[in-house]
Parts: structure tokens; sequence; C-alpha cells
């Protein structure tokens, strides 16, 4: 090849990888304080009406002022009351908590008519963001460019204690710093954190979780996604904890609410809390998660769902306890599919590994980029030579050895075990830890199965016995294949009997007598005791150090190689990966093509509930009164043209932690609520693919139809404020 040809060939190879990644329109997850600076042109042109002020303002009222992070999901104030829209799926576990056979709530629903009829919510917090800062100088003060990893990470965990000291304001505020950046920046956000939540409002799981497991992570999707809560305060407007005396929260903004539609094309933004992403994951870490931990993920949780069904389908009782857990659980499980599934078919890792030369030809080019980015990738594969033989390992370790939910309480015993044991006896102390596990269990044994666990502990010590050779195995799980049994299988079965008969932690009335007099002799004896410490002692001596040193040298590295790709972007605008931060994404609605002579419309009917409607069927039944209004087309004021839109698309880019987050028009009013994401973009969490990446939403307009024509909860209907 002619050297002409081949500075061609390279600067086409540059241009057209680095054009793969170059943040299009729709891609990016920007923290709100730089949209001005950032996005200002952007979104004006897409046809937002706000001003950047009117979507972050410190000083102002804004749009973040009507956005909650609820921690695992986001929602969104929508009355001068405190009430706030979320997704059923983030309600699902305070719904499940008052939900008993009598009071069946996850199956019929539930509408408060007063405040006084509202459910307090135990443990759930709504933190509203005050302000966020850039405090990169004041957390890396220290850091030298020879300081070691490990020196970083105490400094810079230092340092944002200090921060948090001096900004809580004697904990007015909780103040939280996060690296942004891969390390290489952060930023400190204060929120004012609410304590006393309640469940306003849920509808029957047939219509909030319609399509259940099956429609999960798919369009088109005809799910009624949503719940409502309310933030409660003291009388001066401050988070408390719950109180009777507490008033519902007046915000200093709440959205108001069209009910006027959308088209394709038009703007659409979502404010909200993206959890985790990983955009700028290197080859070798993304093959790492797609040969070793999807694939081991997929059917350990697999196993323990397909358990679990087999008892929650024959015993209501075992069903209202485990519905929560099993539903997050499979949700995950899919979601692992399905990323394998994409890493595959779309040739992710290819594309990366083409950028990837792109940027090593760039750093290759001068000497001092060469000696700090030209290694990246190859020190990277060395550090996962070291480790990807435990990833397996490990995994099953923790999920098929510690496969017994009852092992939890163990932890949850330690401070108390503790404190029993210390000479002479903090009374004090030892009271408060009394109190604590006393809660704890309540909480736990609540939804707690004996039967489950006992099937769950079998068939996955089973799995854990058949699956890893046997010189991999720690010696506590060994030992179960030297007992009383003809088979493995008998083996196991002996042992789990052995262990539901004598440990004190699989029922609680047992383990209730055990925490009012703890003794250490039974604690040691018990079984599920004993496995726990030989799980441990193995993990211990075989894998903590590795995981160490892997955790270690990837940060240093992906720090590292964040600082090289920022460099070789120059000018491109980039976002920092999702970190449970409020961020804004912006775009259109907009429908999509999922494979050849495919066309998805970006919006589902009730007619699409009626098609898909199943009597008797657990995922596609639904309440005899919505069949008989979508039949008559009763659809009050929610209707257009004789149709009632259930659930749309835009190609916002959003992951989990995002769900509830809302979806404003460009006046700033909601038009919907997001829920989900595709099946065909689930490797969105490593790489935007402009083409085929969706958000998910239910369209406003159904969510108010079910609260006004099928609930009757106009009381709620009142609060709001609604544009026609
Ligand atoms: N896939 C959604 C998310 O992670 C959760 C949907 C919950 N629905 C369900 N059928 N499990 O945001």
């Amino acid at each position: 090849m002619k050297i002409k040809q081949l500075i061609a060939a390279l600067l086409f190879l540059i241009i057209s990888s680095t054009s793969i990644v170059k943040a299009a329109p729709d891609e990016g997850m920007w923290l709100p304080m730089f949209i001005k600076r950032l996005n200002a042109e952007d979104i004006a042109k897409q046809g937002c009406k706000l001003t950047p002020d009117e979507i972050y303002s410190v000083n102002n009222n804004s749009l973040k002022d009507a956005i909650v992070w609820l921690r695992f999901c986001t929602g969104e104030i929508i009355s001068d009351n405190g009430l706030m829209l979320t997704n059923h799926h983030c309600a699902y576990g305070a719904i499940q908590s008052h939900t008993t056979e009598q009071n069946n709530y996850l199956d019929n629903g539930f509408w408060a008519k007063s405040f006084k009829e509202e459910l307090p919510i135990a443990g759930q917090t709504a933190s509203i963001l005050v302000r966020m800062e850039d405090v990169t100088a004041k957390v890396l003060k220290d850091v030298k460019p020879e300081t070691t990893q490990a020196e970083r990470n105490k400094l810079t965990a230092e340092a944002s204690r200090a921060l948090q000291k001096e900004f809580a304001e004697n904990g007015r505020y909780e103040v939280i710093v996060r690296d942004m950046f891969n390390g290489n920046e952060y930023y400190m956000f204060i929120y004012e954190t609410f304590k006393d939540i309640r469940l306003v409002g849920a509808p029957p799981q047939s219509i909030g979780k319609f399509g259940g497991d099956t429609d999960n992570w798919m369009w088109p999707r005809h799910t009624g996604d949503f719940s409502l809560f309310r933030i409660y305060a003291d009388k001066d407007g401050k988070p408390a904890e719950y109180s009777p005396d507490n008033v519902p929260y007046k915000p200093r903004h709440f959205l108001p609410i069209s009910l006027k539609g959308y088209k394709e094309g038009d703007y659409a933004m979502i404010l909200g809390f993206p959890g985790r992403t990983n955009r700028y994951a290197t080859s070798p870490a993304m093959r790492l998660i797609m040969e070793k931990n999807n694939p081991t993920l997929v059917k350990l949780f697999g196993k323990k769902l397909e358990t679990w069904k087999k008892d929650m389908n024959s015993d209501l009782a075992i069903r209202i306890k485990l519905s929560s857990k099993y539903a997050s659980l499979a949700n995950s499980w899919k979601y692992y599919i399905g990323q394998n599934e994409g890493l595959k078919k779309l040739n992710v890792i290819e594309e990366r590994q083409k950028e990837e030369s792109a940027f090593l030809a760039w750093a290759n080019a001068k000497p001092e980029y060469k000696e700090k980015y030209a290694g990246i990738f190859d020190e990277y594969n060395k550090a996962i030579k070291g480790y990807e033989n435990i990833v397996v390992q490990s995994l099953y370790l923790n999920f098929a050895g510690r496969s017994s939910d009852a092992m939890r309480m163990i932890m949850t015993l330690s401070p108390l075990m503790a404190e029993v044991n210390k000479k002479p006896v903090d009374a004090l102390a030892l009271d408060k830890a009394f109190k604590s596990v006393n809660e704890a269990a309540k909480d736990f044994y609540k939804d707690y199965s004996t039967r489950a666990d006992k099937n769950v502990m079998r068939e996955m010590l089973l799995m854990y016995i058949n699956d890893i050779p046997a010189s991999q195995l720690p010696p506590v799980i060994l030992d179960i294949t030297k007992g009383k049994g003809k088979t493995n299988e008998e083996k196991v079965i002996n042992y789990v009997e052995n262990v539901f008969a004598k440990s004190f932690l699989v029922d609680e009335a047992r383990f209730n007598a055990f925490a009012t007099k703890p003794d250490k002799k039974k604690f040691d004896k018990d079984p599920l005791v004993i496995l726990n410490n030989g799980l441990t002692e193995y993990q211990t001596k075989n894998f903590s150090a590795a995981q160490v040193a892997f955790n270690s040298k990837t940060d240093e590295l992906k720090r590292v190689f964040m600082e090289g790709y920022m460099l070789f972007k120059g000018n491109t605008p980039l976002y920092p990966d999702a970190n449970s931060t409020l961020r804004m994404t912006y775009g259109t609605i907009m429908s999509y093509g999922p494979r050849d002579a495919v066309h998805f419309d970006h919006f589902t009917t009730s007619a699409g509930i009626l098609e898909k409607y199943q009597p008797g069927d657990s995922e596609f039944d639904v309440p005899a009164r919505l069949i008989e209004l979508l039949q008559k087309k009763d659809f009050g004021r929610y209707g257009q043209n004789g149709e009632l839109v259930v659930a749309f698309l835009s190609n916002n880019d959003i992951t989990g932690g995002n769900s509830g987050s809302p979806v404003i028009n460009a006046k700033g009013e909601l038009i919907g609520c997001a829920f989900d994401g595709n099946w065909e973009a689930m490797t969105g969490d490593l790489v935007f693919d402009p083409k085929l990446k969706r958000t998910i939403s239910v369209d406003i307009r159904y969510v108010l139809f079910i609260m006004d024509k099928y609930a009757n909860a106009q009381n709620l209907i009142q609060e709001m404020k609604i544009v026609e």
C-alpha cells in the first residue's frame, strides 16, 4: 500500500469510527447546571420554548423543583399539595407492604379518598435537589500525579466527607458528592430529603403491570405503569419523620398536565435520576460482561425465579410475600438476557474496538500521550486475565451458596451478638441493638416463606454442585457431597432438610425466641451460620485479594482512559455516565424500525389492550370494568378521535433509575411518565444507538383516564392543573 493510501485509510478509519460515538442530539444525560452552556441552542432548535433558567435555576423556581429522587426511581410533583406521580413498578414494594389477603391492594388497587386514608410507606424518602456545584478542585486538592489509586480513593473520600459536613447545615440538608467522568471530576449535590411519604393511589396490578414479564423491556406496550405518592412535611414545610401532624408539602414548582397530546417529531424532554451507565467502557470490560457476568447471572436468577414461581402459583399468601422480590429479580434477569443478545447482534464490541484503534492512533502520534494512554487496553486485558476465572465462581458462591434468603438475618444479628458478648455490657447500646433487630425481623419475616426458601436452597445448591468443578467448590459445599444419600440430589435434599429442621433463622417464631435471648454457642452451631462462615472464609482466601486488585487497577485505567478520551474528543461536549444524579435528556417523539421491513408506531392505543386481553391469564387479564369502558369507548375528555392513547415512544436517553420520570413537552407540561426501554436497544447502558434506542412512557391521558373513569379518584384529579 502506498503511503498516501495508508494515510487516507487511516483518516477514514478515524472519521468513520468517531462518528459512531459523536453525540447525537438525542444522546446524552446532561447535568442541568450546564444546559445553558452546552445545550441551550440545541434545545431551542428542537422546539423547546423554555429558557435554561426555567429548567434549572438555583435562585428561582424551575422545573427541577418538581423532580423527586426516590433512590431507585424518580417521581414528579403534580399538585400544590405535594402529590407525586411515579411508576407502578416503583411503588410496587410500597403497595406490597400494605397488601394482605384481606386487603389485596396489589390485585385490586388502592385509592385514598382523603388525606387521612393515605398510607405511610416505611423507609421511603423523597429528595429534592436544592443545588449542585463543581467541587473537583476541593476534592482533588491533595492528589498528586504520583498518588496511587488506593491513596487517591482515601483522599477523595475524606475530602467528600468534609464537604458533607460543611454544607449539611446540621442535618437540614443531605449532601452527596459524586465523581464524574470516572473520577476526573467531582460534583456536590445538596438535597432536601423528606421522610414522610405516603401511598395515595395505585391501579390493580393487572393494569399497572399489564403484560407482565412477557411484555417487560418491549414495545409495543399497553401498561398503565403509574402510581401516586404524596410528600408530607412538618408545619414549616421542612422534612420530618412520619407524624400524624405532618401536612402535605408545598412545592416550589409542580408540573401542569397537558391533555393535548403530541405528534411524531414534537419536542420531548425528561428530567430524572438515571442510576448507572457504562458508556465509556473499554472493549475488554464489555467482553468480560458478555462472556462471564451476564450468562452466569441469567442462569442463577432464572433458577431462583422458576423455583419461586411454582410456590407463588400454588399459594396466594406466598405470592403476596414474594411478588416484589420476584418482580425485581425477573426484571434484572431479562435485562441481562437482552443485553447479551444485543451485544452479539449489534457487534458492539467490534464497533468499540474500531473506536479504540482510532484513539490509539491519536495517542501514538504524540510522545506525551503515547506514554500515558497507548498501553491502556493491553493493561486492561492483563488485569482481566488474573481475574476472569474467579468471576463465575464468586457469582455462584454468592447467589447459589447464599441462596437462602434467611442468611441475610445473620448480618442483621451481628451487631446484637457483639453487644451481648461485650464485657462489661453497655446497657444502652444493647437495648438499641435489641430494638433494631426486632424491627428488621418484623420487616423481613413479613415477606419470608419458609417453604419457598427451602425449595430455592435445594435447587440452587444442586446447581452449584453440578455446574462448578469439585476442585473449585468451597469445603463447606464439598462436604455436602460427602453426606447421606446415593446421588448428589439425595445428598442435597438431606442436607437442606437438616438445615430447615435445625436453623433458628428459617422461621419467625424460632428467630424471635433466639433474638430475645441471644446465645453465642447456639448462634455458632446454627447450620446456616456454619455455611455462611465457610463461604466467607473461602471467599476471603481465594477471591478477595484478586477482587481488590482488579477494582483498584481498573478504577485507575478507567480514569486515565477517560482523561485521554476527553482530550481525544476535543470540543465535542461529553456527558458523564449516569450515577443517580439529576440529568436532563431531550429529543423528540419518535417511532422506530426494529428490523428489516418492520415499522413500530410511536404510540399504542386501548385497542391493543383488547387485542392482548386474555381472561384468566396472570399477565394479560384486566378487570371487567376496564374492558367495558374500553369497549364502549367511554374515554371522557382523555380520548382523541375515538382513540385512547396508552403508551408512546421518544428518543430520550434514559436508564434504570429514570423509571417514573416525567416526559415534558416544549412548554414544560407533563405528557407522560417514563417506565421502560425497548428490547432492540438493551445494550443502551453501554452504547447509545440513535436508530434503535427509545424511551417507553405511559401517556398522561391514560393515567388520568384510569384515575377518573376507572377508579373514580376525582379527588386527586381536582388537585392537578390540567391544560386542555
Ligand atoms: N423494565 C423496567 C425497568 O427496569 C421495569 C418494568 C417493570 N415491569 C415488569 N413487568 N416487571 O425500568
